[in-house]
């Protein structure tokens, strides 16, 4: 095969050789009858190419049909590698490629439903050319999702999905070396694994069955194994029925669950060592890509201590009291309440990452083990994270786990206690009949992770192709 430049690696070093490249036509403009600019761009990088009318190397054909381009198109180019004297505007690569041969590889369609410029533009952009009075049109976000396949050309979204991709190896990579083992549970399950009417039901061969709404059950059952510690990345079914900046109706959980030695604090110390591990690889090695979605959405740096802040529930109660908001001791907290709390550990603290444990075991699923000293509160615990905005007034939870009950006929009464049909879940209740360890875990949404260090203002930004309570397309 020929040696293939990515448009990346073009730079001064490569002047007068010549280079073969593929990239779209990210903008085709033509400059009389006898020259042709195409800008190419390949994963964020663009650079200029130059068709210019010569005697035996570029005929005029030639520049006409690079000049009928449509934008977006797949393009292969020959040519050799000049450097202006003067530096070049608008493209990422300070080159340029004067063009001796060009195909077209895929033909793009010549209306394109949306702008790739127009839809990389910031707020302040649009708030600039309104103020000057010039006209750009803004990319709604439905527009967006219908044409998913144009949008992820951004800068910006190519920025998200990789960090995505950084969040979800930095927790396989963490929890690797601390001997976990991944695992790969059943997405068709017979019974709801977090009770609740969230849930996606179907028919399996003649038998009710349903989408897993968490790998709950079979995480834990891998715990009745000899695994001891496991986690797995993989997708998590909600059928839920609000439509909201936070909620999909498929996302991808990041779960853990491991054996507990003596306390469930045990639990809590992964899950801070595990996000401070991830939040300090992102700031440390990945600011190319947060700098790309920044120059779109800007946000500021998420605050996070080196050691993440433990309030119990109780503390938490205290501190909104103490901020005159009344809170129910043995209640939940609505989000308005969460929020203020984010608040007031931001202002108090000087951090946007906390946990928050011993929750009232009234709110909790069926699984969570009570406190041992005072059974009406759980060995449970929440992680909240910045919200949304610039900067961010509040928290929302992104993380929530517990330690679970592993005594069989004691979850076998708290599932019947929480109104749960037992016979749909004996197997998982028996798992825990031929000994079984104290154990427990958490689940974290990776698009929530992801939206939230970033400040993004809606979930839908963060998952590829989202699926939530009206779209099941593209
Ligand atoms: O709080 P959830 O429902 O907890 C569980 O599923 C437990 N089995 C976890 C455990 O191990 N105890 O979900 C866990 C996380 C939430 O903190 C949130 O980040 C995310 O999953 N999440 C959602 N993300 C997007 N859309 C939704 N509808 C979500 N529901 C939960």
């Amino acid at each position: 095969g020929r040696t293939w430049t990515p448009l990346a690696r073009l730079e001064a070093e490569l002047k007068d050789q010549s280079v073969l490249v593929r990239g779209r036509a990210h903008n085709v403009r033509a400059v009389g009858k006898n020259m042709t600019f195409l800008v190419l761009r390949e994963r964020g990088y663009t650079v200029q190419c130059v068709l210019t009318v010569s005697l035996e190397l570029v005929s005029r054909q030639m520049v006409k049909f690079a000049s009928g381009l449509s934008r977006e198109s797949i393009v292969d180019v020959e040519g050799v590698v000049t450097v202006p004297s003067s530096p070049i505007k608008g493209t990422t690569q300070q080159v340029e490629i004067q063009v001796r041969k060009i195909y077209c590889i895929s033909r793009s369609a010549a209306n394109l439903p949306i702008n790739i410029e127009d839809a990389s533009r910031s707020e302040a952009e649009f708030e600039r050319a309104e103020q000057t009075g010039g006209q750009l049109v803004r990319v709604g976000q439905d527009t967006r999702l219908n044409y998913r396949v144009l949008d992820i050309r951004t800068p910006a979204n190519l920025g998200i999905f990789c960090i995505q991709c950084q969040v979800s190896n930095k927790f396989k990579e963490f929890l690797l070396l601390e001997d976990f083992i991944e695992i790969h549970t059943p997405k068709l399950i017979a019974g709801s694994s977090e009770g609740g009417s969230a849930v996606f039901k179907l028919d399996y061969k003649g038998q009710p069955a349903c989408l897993a709404q968490s790998p709950q059950h079979h995480k834990q059952m891998a715990i009745c194994g000899d695994f001891g510690r496991v986690f797995e990345v993989g997708p998590v079914f909600r059928a839920e029925d609000s439509y909201t900046h936070r909620h999909l109706c498929e996302f991808t959980g990041l779960d853990v669950e491991m054996e507990i030695k003596e306390h469930y604090s045990e639990v809590m110390d992964i899950v801070d060592r595990l996000f401070v591990a991830m939040f300090d690889h992102l700031n440390q090695n990945c600011q190319k890509e947060l700098d790309a979605i920044r120059r779109q959405y800007p946000f500021e740096p998420l605050k996070y201590l080196p050691k993440t802040l433990r309030l119990t529930f109780q503390e938490g109660v205290q501190m909104l009291q103490e901020a005159g908001i009344e809170i129910d001791l043995l209640g939940d907290l609505n989000t308005e309440s969460e929020r203020k709390l984010g608040q007031l550990v931001l202002e108090k603290y000087n951090t946007e990452f906390y946990m928050l444990h011993r929750y009232p075991l009234a709110v909790r699923p069926f699984y969570t083990m009570p406190c041992y000293d005072e059974p009406a509160y759980s060995n449970s615990f929440d992680v909240f994270i910045r919200g949304e905005g610039l900067p961010s007034l509040y928290s929302e939870e992104i993380i929530s786990g517990a330690q679970r009950v592993h005594v069989p006929e004691f979850l076998s009464a708290r599932a019947e206690a929480c109104g749960i049909n037992v016979s749909t879940i004996s197997s998982y209740i028996d798992s825990f009949r031929y000994g079984s360890p104290p154990h427990g875990g958490f689940g974290v949404g990776l698009e929530r992770v992801v939206m939230l260090f970033c400040a993004l203002n809606n979930i839908r930004k963060t998952s590829l192709f989202p699926r939530d309570p009206q779209r099941l397309t593209p």
